[in-house]
C-alpha cells in the first residue's frame, strides 16, 4: 500500500518537473531514483510528512537531485559507474590517508601541486584538505565557522585552483576529500543576516526564540562543547533581540533541520562539492544534526534520518561519493553512523575511530593494555561495507570517550582514570615527559580533553629539550608503535600532516588574537620544509619516523589481510602490556598476520606454543613484515621489544 503510495507521488513528481530537466536525457537518473525513491520518500516523510507542503518540498527536493545531476560532468558520472560495479573499492588496503591545511601546508591551493610529491614519496594516496570554505576572519573556527558553502576563501584560492587540484590528484591516483559543515553556518552567512534582519523564512532555518523560556529548557539537558570559551548553547543577537542555538562557539548558529528548506539546501551543498571532484565529504559533527529537548541533542534517531537520506539522494545523483562521519561520541553511538540493521552503509561509508585512538592514548599512559584490549572487544561489529578512519592526532583534541563500564572492568575508576590521562598528557604526573594542554576544562563535570602535538605527547619535546637519547629514542618508537596500530587495525589510517617528521607542539598561536584562547592551535603549525627534508639524512629524528611510517605504508599495501573485511581476531596474550590480533586475508583464510603491539617501556614477551595451536605459522618459520627478520617456530617465545609492534606472517 504504502509503496503504491510512493510510487504514483513519484510519476507525479516526474510529470511535474521543470521543462528544462525533463528534457535532459537522465538515464542513470532515472533508474537510481526509482531504486532509491521508496527509501527516500519514506524517510521524507517520516521526517516532514505532518507539513502541509510536504509534496511541495519533494518536488524540490527531486528537482535539486535532478539538476545537480544534469550539472554533474561526463568524467564523474563514469567513475560512478566504476564505483557501483567494484562497490567496495574502498575498502582495500591501497588506501592511506593525511589531513593537512593547505595553507600550512602549502601555502594555499595551488602551492599543493609542488607538495604532493612528499604525500605520495610517503605513499599517502588520499588527502583530506581541512575546511577551505569563505569563513569571516577571526572568527571561523579553523574553517568551521562557514559564510558562504559555495566560495573558496581567497586566503586559500580559487574554485579553479580547486578544480585544478582535483585533477591532478585524480591523474596520480590519490582521493580528494572536503568537509562540509552540515550542523551550523557562521552568524555571518546570508541565512543569518536575513534572519538577524527579520525575515521569518530564515529565521525558521535556526533556533531563535524570543526570550530565554525555551533555551533554559534546552540547558537543562544538553551538555557544553566549549565551556571554556563559548559556555552555554544559546547567544544573544543584539541586532535581532532574540536568542540564537550556539552549540559551539557563539558566532557559529545551529542549523534546524526541522525545516525540510535545510536539508534540501545543504543537500544541493554535498551535490555542489561532489560535482567539483570530491571523492569524499567528511560530514562535520553529525551527532548535532537534530534537537530534542529533554535529551542531550546528540545522536537523535532524526539525526540518523537526515545521514540516510542525505546518503540515499547521493546515491542518486553522486553515487560514486562516499561520507565519512565525524562523530565523537561514545563508542556504542559511532557505530551507528554506518546505520544500524543492515549489511552495506546506509548513512556513512566511514567513520572516525574516535573510540581506538583514545584507548591507545590510555596504553601509552597506562603501559598496559587492559582497557585498550576491552574496549576493543566490546566494540559492536561494523557492517560489512563500512570501515574505519583510524588516526593517532587530528587537528581537534583528544577526548576520553571510552565507556565508564570499559574502564571499571580494566579496574579502574572512571573519574580518576580520566583525571589521571589528563595530567599525564599535560606532564603532571611522575613519570611523565609528555606537553600536552588541558582543552575544554569543564569546572562543573571536571572534564578535560587534551591537545597537543603526536610528537610532543609522545615526549619528543621534552627528550630533545633535555637532550636525552634514550628518552628520544623511546619517544620515536612511542610514535611509530601507535602509527603501527592504526595500520593494521583495519580502516583506512589517516595521518596528520607533520606527524610523519615528528613536528613537535608550536606555541604561536598565543600571538594571535583570534586564535589564542583555543589551544587546539598548538597542533595545527606551519609545515616545517626544511625538517621534512632532513627525512632524507640518515640518522635524523625525521628520517626514523618517516621511513619507518613509509615502510609501513608500503608493507600494508601489499597485504591482502589488511584489507577491511571485517577480517579481525583479538589475541588474548595473558600479558598485560601486549596488545594483539589476527587480521586475515579473506580470500585465502591460511594468509594471517598476527600484530602484535608493546605498550610497556620494558621488552615483553609472548609464547609461540599457543599461536601455534591457534593456526599461526604453520610452516615452521615466520617473518617479521617490517623489518624482513625471520624467526624459527622451535623457540618457545618471542621477544617484542619495549614500545615496539610486530607484524608477523608465515
Ligand atoms: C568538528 C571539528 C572541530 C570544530 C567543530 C565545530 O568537531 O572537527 O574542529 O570545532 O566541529 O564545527
Amino acid at each position: 500500500m504504502y509503496e503504491q503510495v510512493s510510487h504514483s507521488l513519484l510519476n507525479d513528481i516526474l510529470i511535474a518537473l521543470k521543462p528544462e530537466i525533463k528534457n535532459q536525457k537522465l538515464q542513470h537518473f532515472y533508474t537510481r531514483l526509482g531504486a532509491n525513491f521508496y527509501a527516500i520518500h519514506s524517510l521524507f516523510c517520516s521526517l516532514y510528512g505532518a507539513r502541509p507542503d510536504f509534496k511541495k518540498q519533494m518536488q524540490h527536493l527531486v528537482e535539486t537531485m535532478a539538476k545537480q545531476y544534469i550539472s554533474r560532468p561526463a568524467y564523474l558520472k563514469k567513475t560512478d559507474l566504476a564505483r557501483e560495479k567494484d562497490h567496495n573499492w574502498f575498502l582495500s588496503q591501497e588506501w592511506v590517508g593525511m589531513a593537512l591545511y593547505c595553507d600550512n601546508f602549502a601555502d594555499n591551493l595551488s602551492g599543493m601541486h609542488n607538495k604532493l610529491h612528499y604525500l605520495q614519496d610517503l605513499g599517502v594516496n588520499l588527502v583530506h584538505i581541512m575546511p577551505i570554505a569563505d569563513c569571516p576572519e577571526g572568527k571561523s573556527d579553523g574553517g568551521y565557522a562557514v559564510r558562504d558553502f559555495r566560495k573558496i576563501d581567497s586566503r586559500f584560492g580559487s574554485l579553479k585552483d580547486l578544480d585544478s587540484l582535483a585533477s591532478d590528484l585524480r591523474k596520480r591516483g590519490m582521493l580528494l576529500t572536503l568537509d562540509i559543515v552540515v550542523n551550523h553556518t557562521s552568524d555571518e552567512h546570508v541565512w543569518a543576516k536575513k534572519a538577524r534582519a527579520g525575515e521569518k523564512e530564515y529565521q525558521d532555518y535556526y533556533f531563535i526564540f524570543g526570550d530565554r523560556q525555551m533555551p533554559d529548557m534546552y540547558e537543562e539537558t544538553m551538555p557544553e562543547v566549549f565551556p571554556e570559551t563559548a559556555p552555554g548553547n544559546f547567544t544573544w543577537d543584539e541586532e535581532m533581540g532574540k536568542w540564537v542555538m550556539t552549540v559551539f562557539n557563539h558566532y557559529q548558529w545551529d542549523l534546524n533541520y526541522q525545516n525540510p528548506a535545510v536539508f534540501i539546501e545543504m543537500l544541493d551543498i554535498v551535490l555542489y562539492w561532489a560535482n567539483h571532484g570530491v571523492d569524499i565529504l567528511r560530514l562535520d559533527a553529525v551527532a548535532f544534526l537534530w534537537k530534542k529537548l529533554g535529551s542531550n541533542c546528540q545522536n537523535e534517531r532524526e539525526a540518523h534520518q537526515i545521514l540516510q537520506l542525505m546518503k540515499d539522494c547521493c546515491q542518486v545523483t553522486a553515487p560514486g561519493v562516499l561520507f565519512i562521519a565525524e562523530a565523537i561520541v561514545a563508542p556504542n553511538e559511532i557505530i551507528k553512523y554506518f546505520g544500524e540493521d543492515a549489511i552495506n552503509a546506509k548513512e556513512c561509508e566511514i567513520a572516525y575511530n574516535a573510540t581506538f585512538m583514545a584507548l591507545l592514548w590510555e596504553a601509552i599512559a597506562t603501559k598496559r593494555t587492559t582497557l585498550l584490549n576491552r574496549g576493543v572487544r566490546c566494540l559492536p561489529d561494523k557492517l560489512e561495507r563500512a570501515t574505519w578512519l583510524n588516526y593517532v592526532r587530528c587537528h581537534d583534541d583528544i577526548g576520553w570517550g571510552f565507556s565508564d563500564v570499559d574502564i571499571v572492568a580494566a579496574g579502574y575508576d572512571p573519574q580518576s582514570h580520566r583525571r589521571f590521562l589528563v595530567d599525564y598528557y599535560t606532564g603532571n604526573y611522575d613519570d611523565s615527559i609528555a606537553r600536552g594542554l588541558a582543552f575544554g576544562i569543564n569546572k562543573k563535570t571536571g572534564d578535560a580533553r587534551i591537545s597537543g602535538s603526536l610528537a610532543s605527547l609522545a615526549g619528543l619535546e621534552a627528550a630533545i629539550e633535555a637532550n636525552n637519547q634514550d628518552e628520544i629514542e623511546a619517544a620515536i618508537k612511542t610514535i611509530v608503535l601507535l602509527q603501527s596500530m592504526t595500520m593494521a587495525f583495519g580502516g583506512i589510517p589517516l595521518l596528520y600532516y607533520g606527524d610523519a617528521i615528528g613536528t613537535l607542539n608550536d606555541d604561536s598561536y598565543l600571538n594571535d588574537a583570534a586564535k589564542f584562547d583555543d589551544n587546539r592551535w598548538i597542533h595545527r603549525p606551519l609545515m616545517n620544509w626544511d625538517k621534512a627534508a632532513k627525512r632524507k639524512q640518515p640518522g635524523t629524528i625525521e628520517n626514523r619516523i618517516f621511513t619507518a611510517i613509509r615502510n609501513m605504508i608500503a608493507v600494508r599495501k601489499e597485504t591482502a589481510a589488511f584489507a577491511d573485511r571485517n577480517n579481525r581476531e583479538l589475541i588474548s596474550m595473558d600479558n598485560p602490556h601486549l596488545f594483539a590480533f589476527s587480521r586475515f586475508d579473506v580470500l585465502n583464510a591460511s594468509s594471517k598476520v598476527l600484530v602484535v603491539g608493546n605498550f610497556d617501556i620494558n621488552p615483553q614477551s609472548f609464547e609461540l606454543a599457543p599461536m601455534l595451536k591457534m593456526g599461526f605459522f604453520r610452516n615452521g618459520s615466520f617473518k617479521s613484515l617490517c623489518s624482513g627478520e625471520t624467526f624459527l617456530t622451535s623457540v618457545a617465545t618471542v621477544e617484542v621489544p619495549a614500545r615496539s609492534f610486530l607484524w608477523l606472517q608465515t
